[in-house]
């Protein structure tokens, strides 16, 4: 019988071949002349990761995703797709950590320069006519600081700079950041976009010539993400308008409850930071620019570092883990993971005390893991 009068399969299959057959060396030649990247060879394209890229570019609301093995494995295509000798980038310090290194890294071998910024005033004094990328994130992690997202990107527009945007902490269900003025959102979609902690997966997506270009960049650096990680990230992303919301719930709920604690000198709670509290010092600004305040809640801590580590010690739902976005609630400590070797003085140059304590909220009911906060920080209290 003729395929095409065969029923459909509501999911789509995994290709996990590598390569394409050709009915004829024409065929061939039109394959090798760019006309069907994911139908050719599995470095190029491939059509289940294809299905995952179209709901990105769906839910980002951009033309045109591109999936890599993960989240640096994307930023690194971003770097060396977009940068040449002599150009500059403007950065912002408070970026992820290992996309901080990798510029850093190869900024002296590529003969590039960054200019770092720590605010929306010092990113329109730094950029400049030279200024190919500017690169930064909202919220920032762990503090969660937001930045005004249309601000930076009018600034990078002035001088045709691209602006690219890690979206990872606050997706495109939170914000869409290319209706801001973003060129390129780049995720870890290993975080809320899978939302299963079960797949290491990263992705870009914007507009289709650009992104179109930087599939070259992924085909030489062979960066590509496996089908079968590409099938259960689709699946993840056909329940991201459930999950996130209900995260995002649970997390401001909780922050709620953490800032009454502290308010009223309980606990040990020194400061309690999520964008969707009053005390929040961007709070006006997270509103006009997100949907909802992201699942990710920050805590300082009296007693630092030892103080820090007795709460996380003490919970028993949320688990000790470096990931966020998942099913399950996460704690950690930037001074052990993220900012680990940082000195008491560096710490405190990016705002950060020995006492920080990331909670990544997960799906669980909001109450189990109240209680689970308030007996850990009862007994840690020193
Ligand atoms: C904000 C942010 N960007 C990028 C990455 C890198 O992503 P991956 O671990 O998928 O390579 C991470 C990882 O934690 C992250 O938190």
């Amino acid at each position: 019988m003729d395929d095409a009068a065969l029923p459909k399969p509501l999911i789509p299959p995994v290709y996990q071949g590598v390569s394409f057959t050709f009915e004829s060396t024409e065929q061939l030649k039109k394959a090798t002349a760019g006309a069907f990247p994911n139908h050719f060879y599995g470095r190029l394209g491939n059509p289940t990761v294809l299905g995952a890229e179209e709901a990105i570019a769906r839910l980002e609301r951009c033309d045109h995703a591109l999936l890599f093995g993960s989240g640096m494995g994307a930023i690194s295509a971003l770097l060396f797709g977009l940068m040449t000798s002599g150009d500059r980038m403007a950065v912002d310090r408070r970026v992820y950590g290992n996309a901080a290194l990798l510029f850093k890294t190869f900024a002296p071998r590529l003969g590039f320069h960054i200019d770092w910024f720590s605010s929306e005033e010092e990113a329109e004094a730094c950029i400049g006519k030279d200024t190919k990328i500017v690169y930064f994130e909202s919220p920032t992690n762990p503090r969660l600081d937001i930045l005004d997202i249309a601000r930076v990107c009018a600034a990078a527009k002035k001088y045709k700079a691209l602006a690219l945007f890690d979206g990872t902490l606050a997706g495109p269900i939170v914000q869409n950041p290319t209706e801001l003025g973003v060129d390129i959102v780049v995720h870890s979609a290993t975080k809320s976009l899978n939302g299963h902690h079960d797949v290491l997966c990263g992705v870009i997506a914007g507009p289709k010539d650009l992104i179109e270009s930087l599939r070259i960049t992924r085909t030489l650096l062979g960066a590509n993400l496996d089908p079968s990680a590409a099938a259960l990230l689709h699946r993840g992303l056909s329940t991201i308008s459930l999950r996130v919301p209900r995260q995002n719930g649970t997390a401001l709920k909780l922050a709620q409850s953490l800032e009454q604690w502290r308010q009223a000198g309980k606990l040990g709670l020194q400061q309690v930071l999520y964008p969707g509290l009053e005390s929040h010092p961007q709070h006006e600004l997270a509103g006009r620019q997100m949907r909802s305040f992201g699942h990710i809640v920050a805590l300082d801590l009296k007693g630092g570092t030892d103080h820090a580590r007795m709460v996380a010690d003490e919970l028993n739902h949320f688990k000790i883990a470096a990931s966020l976005g998942g099913a399950e609630s996460l704690v950690s400590l930037p001074s052990l993971t993220s900012h680990k070797g940082w000195s008491d003085e560096e710490l405190a140059s990016a705002q950060l005390s020995p006492g920080f304590l990331r909670l990544a909220i997960g799906f669980e009911d909001p109450e189990v893991l109240l209680s689970d906060l308030n007996q850990a920080l009862e007994k840690a209290q020193l």
